[in-house]
């Protein structure tokens, strides 16, 4: 069974790059997973489509009005019967959410189902939040002009973590932040580039001594450039050799 994302957007058009290319564009495919959309403007009862309107109190932007997002919501959730609940995310995308990283990503590559509510304009009117409890992410520290390239952030890197969609089961294992850590250099041919060698130990075929150069340039450099994570738990959870000395501890 796919993995369902059902999108309520007023801009669905947006998405066609992304689901058309690449490994997501093979995913849907494969059967992997299926995205579906549904549009708020389908649901207004006005001439105009008018999905939005001026704050009280004034102010400047507009805010999504409540009932277009709650009919387009109440469609999408009639296909409760695809999934679980507890298999079911029911997802708002806002600056104001909890940062996405790695680790939600996980959790939400075992969803059957998730839904994604994107925003607009100065956002929802609060009702929306109080009335739907949807949980509510954002995709760090900045704010775009709406949840549809958020959204998009999800689909791609919740597809990527799911079984076979990578063409090595374990090709993410290695990523940044799966280990608490950055990733290690890559090099590929030719052994030399304008006077920049591949260092020797890549070259050498001795595994171990590969693994172990792997594992200090990621220290290395997370230490270098993301100290913070070094402080977070999983980092510290397996104690790899060497890591004590390489962290100046
Ligand atoms: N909408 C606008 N900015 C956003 C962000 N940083 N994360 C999620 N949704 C958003």
């Amino acid at each position: 069974m796919p993995l369902i994302f059902d999108i309520i957007t007023i801009f669905p058009e947006m998405f066609a790059g992304v689901l058309s290319e690449s490994i997501i564009a093979r995913a849907i495919k494969a059967g992997k997973i299926e995205v579906r959309f549904t549009n708020p403007r389908d649901f207004t009862k006005d001439r105009h489509k008018k999905v939005d309107d001026k704050p009280y109190g004034g102010g400047p932007g507009m805010v999504f009005m409540p009932e277009p997002i709650f009919l387009a919501v109440e469609q999408v959730e009639r296909q409760a019967t695809i999934a679980a609940a507890e298999k079911t995310r029911r997802i708002l995308l806002t600056p104001q959410g909890q940062p996405l990283t790695q680790k939600v990503l996980r959790q939400l590559s075992q969803a059957e189902w998730i839904i994604l509510l994107c925003g607009h304009y100065e956002g929802f009117d609060e009702r929306v939040i109080q009335g739907l409890q949807f949980e509510e992410i954002s995709i760090g520290d900045y704010v775009l002009t709406g949840g549809e390239i958020p959204a998009m952030v999800i689909i791609d890197g919740v597809t990527r973590l799911l079984p076979g969609v990578l063409g090595n089961d374990s090709s993410n294992r290695g990523d940044s932040f799966e280990e608490g850590l950055l990733e290690f250099p890559q090099y590929t041919r030719p052994p030399e580039f304008r006077g920049m060698k591949v260092p020797e130990v890549l070259l050498s075929g001795n595994h171990q001594e590969i693994a172990r150069w792997r594992e200090e340039e990621a220290i290395r450099r997370t230490r270098k450039r993301r100290a913070d994570l070094l402080e977070k738990e999983g980092s510290r959870e397996k104690p790899e050799r060497n890591r004590s000395k390489l962290l100046g501890r």
